[in-house]
């Protein structure tokens, strides 16, 4: 069966726009797969079979070739990865942002206390179709967390691992699972960038906007493989403005692309 890309995109996009969140998750929970490395996507699948490698468009075979995915450019651009790093990995990351509201203090603003988000292989998507690469994060956004809890599941194949925050400034990778040990990595930001101006606002279209891309460099450089990695093609996660009805801890959703650098 000859797949399309783009119309399959479509399809799945006209499915999460239209349906409302009950549908979205039955279809999802109707996807059994099977684990099989190759998928023929359909309109009633989720983003992550886009994770797969898929037998190619009508026109060019997919090869997969890490070197050939671009790191997405911010508006403001951050700076390039080190030289002499090359690309290892490239994951959708799909959580929440967390933050916190000093009620005590009539002025304040939500204060970011780290994410926690659960990391899917899209590697092969951001080699070989970098402009479904770009969507992937605003779908991923309005379907719900897939559920890993078991080696057999399609979800939990297709995961990296697990994106969280050691302490309020040090965000960790974990890309090792029962299946695969793609290497952690404890990281420090530094750098920042705002989100495109088009980026989405939230889940559904209604939220604050969209959490600023990032630079993120290894805390200490040696004892891990990844040395460098940048947050881009952000989906929301970002607060209310003021603290003004939150209550002291909340929860926004989110989703992004993650590349992760290593060390030749
Ligand atoms: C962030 O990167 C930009 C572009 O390379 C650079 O001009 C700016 O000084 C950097 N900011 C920080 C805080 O390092
Ligand atoms: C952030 O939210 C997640 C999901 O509810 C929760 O499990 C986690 O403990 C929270 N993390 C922090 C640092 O508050
Ligand atoms: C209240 O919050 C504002 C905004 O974050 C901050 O500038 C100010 O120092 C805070 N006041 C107190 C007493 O913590
Ligand atoms: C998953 O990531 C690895 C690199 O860490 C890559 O070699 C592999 O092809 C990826 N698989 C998919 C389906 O993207
Ligand atoms: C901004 O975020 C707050 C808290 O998450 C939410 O209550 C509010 O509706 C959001 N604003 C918009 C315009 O969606």
């Amino acid at each position: 069966m000859l797949f399309s890309q783009a119309s399959c995109l479509l399809a799945l996009t006209t499915v999460v726009a239209a349906a409302p969140y009950e549908k979205v998750e039955k279809r999802w929970g109707g996807w059994g797969g099977n684990g099989r490395p190759w998928w023929t996507p359909s309109s009633a699948s989720s983003y992550l079979e886009f994770g797969k490698r898929y037998p190619g468009s009508n026109t060019a075979a997919p090869t997969c070739d890490l070197s050939q995915a671009v790191l997405p450019t911010a508006p403001t651009p951050l700076p390039a990865p080190a030289a002499g790093l090359s690309l290892s990995h490239v994951a959708i990351g799909r959580g929440t942002q967390n933050y916190t509201c000093d009620l005590t203090n009539s002025t304040a603003v939500p204060v970011a206390i780290g994410a926690v988000a659960t990391l899917f292989n899209v590697s092969c998507v951001a080699a070989d179709s970098p402009d479904l690469l770009a969507k992937l994060p605003g779908i991923a956004l309005d379907l719900p967390v897939p559920t890993t809890d078991n080696e057999d599941s399609a979800a939990y194949q297709d995961m990296s691992g697990h994106h969280y925050f050691l302490d309020a400034s040090t965000p960790f990778f974990n890309m090792d699972t029962s299946l695969h040990s793609y290497g952690t990595g404890a990281f420090k930001k530094t750098n920042t960038s705002s989100a495109p101006s088009d980026a989405p606002l939230g889940q559904y279209g209604v939220g604050n906007g969209s959490v600023a891309w990032l630079k993120l460099d290894a805390k200490t450089s040696d004892g891990q493989i990844f040395q460098e990695v940048f947050r881009t093609l952000t989906a929301g996660g970002n607060p209310s403005k003021t603290c003004t009805g939150m209550p002291a801890a909340f929860e926004v959703q989110y989703a992004a692309a993650y590349f992760l650098f290593e060390k030749p």
